[in-house]
């Protein structure tokens, strides 16, 4: 079996698809290296003959704004004008980033059946089998054009429909042909065989519907009923039983995205659709059917609307240059939209009778509605596993001592990719939580899906409603942090320290022991939002900073305890969008190796907060075996700290933040190393939303 790495962004499609439209244009905002559209256009097939409407499909290397001038050039050169109004129009738009061969138009989507069209269609996903059937197609007679594993989709639809004895409608031909595949796909398919229509389906890639009803003539929108109008039964009739309004009618706009922040400017109203979905649109209407194994027709199933609570708001840049920046300067609301309704600022005891009911050191300071039900349960579990990629393992790192120590339970941590990798034993009496801020990672579903069926209780903790982790989790927590647009995580990274956090303390609450040291944390979060302010005021400075280190190839950065995942959520930071190596470094490893790198060149930033006695004693040694070895030092310390002042002697520059508690300090700590990630960014010339060769979602394993 192969695998591959394909990991391409969110596609888009509009039923009334304009090549400038604004969501278009948000597609850009991430990094493609190529970029394709399919409309219908109207062609002519003789001189004599009437025109007929054929998907045309236009691609080109590099950004959406290359595929805009192509798109332009094109339909000037067709006579075509843009501008005009369409209707029932079905277009599909992809951007991609190469793994499977190299970015060029070819390997672009849309991928075609030949050249005349038949099939048209994008992907998300890999097709882990494709090499059988391109072996298998080749003997049939098909010649194939690119390196993808895709291009076997289009040519597979067009040999089974040119072996049908009668036509079946389309979305019975898409089931019959996904049923062949394996691996992950969301797919989006037309048809010249069937003019107007659209399939979109989905396995194991996220895809959803956005649904905009029309305006009636008094203005008002139409009433959502019955989107999804019953066709027929069973994917086993002719198209021409199913009894279709016309788009003219209802004026239906329907657009299909694989994440929400693609559509929100259009709708609100969006379905999340189900692995095996498969959605049919025609003259405007579309239905949903779904199938379960490869030997059973497709039914069709109703799928709940949901209305998101994202604003378009979110993902627009708001003033800031970059969504990154943005972000950053968002957390001091962020981790208070976390906390918001969940954490109370006093205990407070409720009366019966005149007197307390019960004992106040026992009333809850924080409530987590998703968890009531299953605190029990994961208070009486073997051990509690953190599972993760990235910068939400990162989060899951720095908050796993808080978890130790309010529930002096055994918790694990664990990369998704290595759980299945090494298939971990994980028991029916397990807690698994998995974090993921899309909630849509691959590698983070599979795992879950593996702790699933070793029967663990599966707890989400995403930054996403309506995701696949959070649909598919037993129990969750949303962190409430607003769509994350940057590549680089940022404010989800503080959110998801802040929501275990508070699972930590929830878990905890049932102990008088704990009681003084949940009252601790709890007023340090309270105070986040202010202190998260102070932090952000270093923005000059570590520009500044930045102008120093620019032109380094490397940057270490030491920490310990809770600040060893600082130091490794600082070094993804900067090598992810600046691209100068950096590495995360536990300062308690120091002489097992890393010291050999020390010199007077090399720029090394050390975390030293002063929030456990402990650990601060233990930095000071760190500064000071650094110092005697001539290194080259930005430190990392608290407003109040004189003896650090007094140890470094003006040599090296010292960052400051605000003082807090054990388990809320590393979140005031990553907020200048953020910034620094960010200015070494621009100063180093590079795109700092669009890094290269990343994604927002990594949805392929
Ligand atoms: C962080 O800056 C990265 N973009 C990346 O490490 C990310 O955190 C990782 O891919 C996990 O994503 P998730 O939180 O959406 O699961």
């Amino acid at each position: 079996m192969l695998t591959s790495t394909d990991v391409r962004p969110p596609f888009l499609l509009s039923l009334s698809l304009a090549l400038r439209a604004r969501s278009f244009a948000f597609v850009r905002g991430r990094s493609p290296d190529s970029a394709g559209v399919s409309i219908d256009l109207p062609v002519q097939a003789a001189e004599d003959s009437p025109p007929v409407n054929k998907p045309i499909v236009i691609k080109a290397k590099g950004k959406v704004a290359d595929l805009v001038s192509l798109c332009d050039e094109e339909m000037e050169g067709l006579g075509i004008n843009q501008g005009a109004a369409v209707t029932n129009h079905a277009g599909i738009a992809h951007t991609r980033w190469a793994t499977h061969g190299p970015p060029c138009a070819k390997n672009s989507h849309p991928h075609v059946s030949s050249s005349n069209h038949e099939f048209v269609l994008v992907h998300n996903g890999t097709i882990t089998n494709y090499r059988a059937l391109k072996e298998f197609l080749i003997k049939e007679g098909e010649v194939f054009a690119t390196d993808t594993d895709t291009e076997v989709i289009p040519k597979l639809c067009n040999f089974l429909y040119s072996k049908l004895p009668e036509p079946i409608p389309f979305p019975q031909l898409v089931c019959e042909v996904v049923k062949q595949l394996e691996g992950a796909y969301a797919l989006l398919i037309k048809s010249s065989v069937y003019p107007g229509e659209l399939v979109a389906c989905r396995r194991g890639s996220p895809l959803i519907l956005g649904v905009k009803y029309g305006i009636q003539s008094n203005g008002t929108p139409k009433s959502p009923t019955s989107p999804n109008t019953p066709l027929t039964p069973k994917l086993t009739g002719s198209t021409a039983s199913a009894p279709h309004r016309t788009g003219e009618q209802n004026g239906l706009e329907l657009y299909l995205a694989s994440e929400a922040s693609a559509v929100v400017e259009h709708t609100k109203q969006v379905i999340y659709l189900e692995d095996n979905d498969i959605v049919h649109m025609r003259d405007g209407e579309y239905t949903v059917y779904n199938w379960s194994d490869v030997d059973s027709a497709s039914v069709e199933v109703r799928r709940t609307t949901q209305t998101l609570t994202m604003e378009v708001g979110q993902i627009m840049k708001g003033g800031y240059d970059h969504f990154m920046l943005k972000e950053i300067f968002e957390q001091p609301e962020t981790v208070a939209q976390t906390m918001q309704g969940r954490i109370k600022a006093t205990p407070i005891s409720p009366m019966k009778f005149g007197v307390p009911a019960v004992d106040k050191y026992l009333v809850p300071r924080v409530r987590l509605g998703g968890l009531v039900d299953y605190v029990s349960i994961i208070r009486r579990s073997r051990r509690i596993i953190f599972i993760a990629c990235g910068t939400s393992y990162h989060a899951a790192m720095c908050s796993r001592q808080t978890v130790e120590e309010l529930t002096q339970m055994p918790v694990g941590l664990e990369l998704s990719g290595d759980v299945l990798d090494r298939r971990m034993p994980i028991f029916r009496d397990d807690t698994c939580v998995f974090v993921s801020q899309s909630g849509e990672t691959a590698d983070t579903m599979r795992a879950m899906e593996y702790a699933m069926e070793s029967g663990a209780l599966c707890v989400g903790i995403t930054n996403t409603v309506g995701s696949a982790i959070a649909r598919a989790s037993h129990c969750g927590i949303h962190i409430n942090a607003g769509a994350e647009i940057g590549v680089a995580s940022t404010k989800a990274y503080t959110s998801q320290i802040v929501a275990i956090t508070m699972m930590a303390i929830v878990l905890a609450e049932d102990q008088i022991s704990k009681r003084t040291r949940i009252d601790e944390i709890v007023e340090s979060m309270l105070d986040l939002p202010e202190s998260l302010r102070m932090c952000l005021q270093l923005d000059e400075s570590i520009k500044e900073l930045a102008e120093g280190l620019k032109d380094e190839s490397s940057l270490l950065v030491f920490g310990r305890g809770r600040n060893y995942a600082t130091a490794v959520e600082a070094a993804l930071k900067v090598k992810e969008v600046s691209y100068m190596h950096s590495e995360g470094i536990n300062a308690g490893e120091m002489k097992h190796g890393p010291l050999a790198l020390v010199d007077e060149f090399m720029p090394i930033i050390v975390i030293a907060t002063m929030e456990d006695a402990d650990m601060h004693n233990k930095m000071q040694g760190v500064i000071q075996q650094l110092m005697a070895r001539s290194a080259r030092l930005i430190i990392l310390a608290n407003d109040d700290d004189t003896e650090m002042t007094e140890i470094v002697q003006g040599k090296y520059p010292i960052v400051r933040v605000p003082r807090s508690d054990t388990a809320v300090q590393p979140i005031l700590n990553i907020i200048p190393l953020q910034l620094l990630s960010y200015h070494l960014t621009l100063k180093r010339g590079h795109n700092v939303d669009q890094p290269r060769n990343l994604a927002k979602s990594v949805t392929v394993e």
